[in-house]
C-alpha cells in the first residue's frame, strides 16, 4: 500500500514541527509549503535527512508550488500571520481570512478529496472560511484547538495530583482559548473524576490556567507563540484519521443542530476516522455548563459576523 501523503501550509513553527511529528512517527509522506521562498524547501530537505538516524522513510519536501500536494489524503493549515502591534484582533482575522480562503481554494483544486484541518487563529472562525472556501461537507473540515486545550488541562492535572499525565482524562466544550469550557464533571484521573480528588478551589485555579495557556507561552516567548503542544495536537487528530482509529476527541466541528446550534464551528467531542468527522456525540450539561457552553457560542458566532457569513 503506497504511504499516505499531508500536506502542511506554513512551514513555521507549528507547521515544521507538526511535519517532523508526522514523520518521526512514519504517518504519511509530508509536503510543506509555505509563500516563503527557501523556508519549507530547506525545512524539508533537512527533516529528510534525519530520517537515516531516526529510522523512517517518510519523503518529506518543500514547495511553494500546489502542483505538489496533488492527492493529498489530508491538508493541515497553518498559514498565518500572527499579531503585530497596532494591529486589533479584527484585522487580524481579516488578514487570516483572506490567507486560508487562498490556501483552501488551492488546496481543494489539486486534493479534491481531502480532509482539512484548520489551525490558523482565530480558530473557528477559520474552519468557516476553510468550510465555505472549499464546499466539503462538513465531515472534512475540523478544527483543532481542543485536543490542545485539554492536553493543557491534563498537564496541570497531573501536576496537581503528582500522578501520570497518561491517567488523566480532560473534557473541554466551546471555542478555543478565553471561552473554553472545561467540563471537571467528565474529566478523570484513572476514572474519578477530578471534582472528587480536589477542592472547588484547585479546580477553579486549574481551570483558569488552561484558558490562559496560550498566553502563558506567549508571555514567555514575547515572539510568537506555542507550538510543541499544538503540533502533538495535530497530529494525534491526523493519526486517528489515516490509521481510522475512530478516536473521540475534542475538535471544532460544524453543528448544525446538534447542542442546540446551528451553523458554528465549535468544539465538542467528536469520532475521527479515515472519513473525518463521523459523529458529534452529544452529552447532556448542566444549565451552569449550558450558560457557558452559550456564552462561548456567542463569542463565536460574533466573530464569524465579522466575516459577514
Ligand atoms: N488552533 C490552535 O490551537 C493553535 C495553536 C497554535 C498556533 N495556532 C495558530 O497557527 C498559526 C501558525 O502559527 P505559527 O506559530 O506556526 O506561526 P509562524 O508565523 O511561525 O508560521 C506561519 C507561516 O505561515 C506562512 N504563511 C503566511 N501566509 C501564507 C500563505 N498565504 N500561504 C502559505 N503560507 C503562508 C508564513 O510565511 C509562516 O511561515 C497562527 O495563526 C497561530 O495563531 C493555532
Amino acid at each position: 500500500m503506497p504511504r499516505k501523503k499531508v500536506t502542511v501550509v506554513g512551514s513555521g513553527n507549528v507547521g515544521a514541527t507538526a511535519a517532523q511529528r508526522i514523520a518521526d512517527k512514519e504517518l504519511a509522506d509530508v509536503v510543506l509549503i509555505d509563500i516563503l521562498e527557501g523556508i519549507p524547501q530547506g525545512k524539508g530537505l533537512d527533516l529528510l535527512e534525519a530520517g537515516p538516524i531516526e529510522g523512517y522513510d517518510s519523503r518529506v519536501i518543500g514547495t511553494n508550488n500546489y502542483v505538489d500536494t496533488k492527492g493529498s489524503d489530508l491538508c493541515v493549515i497553518t498559514a498565518g500571520l500572527p499579531r503585530k502591534p497596532g494591529m486589533s484582533r479584527d484585522d487580524l482575522l481579516m488578514k487570516n481570512a483572506s490567507i486560508v480562503k487562498e490556501v483552501t481554494e488551492n488546496l481543494v483544486k489539486y486534493s479534491p478529496d481531502t480532509i482539512l484541518i484548520v489551525v490558523t487563529n482565530p480558530l473557528d472562525a477559520m474552519c468557516h472560511v476553510a468550510h465555505k472556501s472549499s464546499g466539503f461537507p462538513k465531515q472534512r473540515v475540523i478544527g483543532m484547538a481542543g485536543v490542545l486545550d485539554s492536553a493543557r488541562f491534563r498537564t496541570f492535572i497531573a501536576m496537581e495530583l503528582e500522578v501520570s499525565v497518561e491517567s488523566t482524562h480532560a473534557f473541554v466544550l466551546g471555542g478555543h482559548g478565553d471561552t473554553m469550557v472545561p467540563l471537571p464533571r467528565y474529566s478523570t484521573v484513572a476514572g474519578i473524576p477530578i471534582t472528587e480528588l480536589m477542592s472547588a478551589e484547585q479546580l477553579a485555579r486549574l481551570i483558569q490556567r488552561t484558558r490562559d495557556g496560550g498566553a502563558e507561552i506567549v508571555g514567555y516567548l514575547k515572539t510568537g507563540s506555542a507550538y510543541y503542544a499544538p503540533s502533538a495536537a495535530i497530529v494525534e487528530m491526523v493519526e486517528a484519521i489515516l490509521l481510522d482509529k475512530k478516536k473521540i476527541l475534542p475538535c471544532a466541528a460544524l453543528l448544525q443542530g446538534e447542542y442546540g446550534v446551528n451553523g458554528l464551528f465549535v468544539g465538542v467531542p467528536v469520532k475521527l476516522g479515515s472519513r473525518g468527522i463521523e459523529k458529534v456525540i452529544e452529552i447532556q450539561l448542566t444549565a451552569p455548563e449550558k450558560a457557558e457552553f452559550q456564552k462561548s457560542v456567542d463569542a463565536v458566532r460574533a466573530l464569524v459576523g465579522v466575516l459577514g457569513y
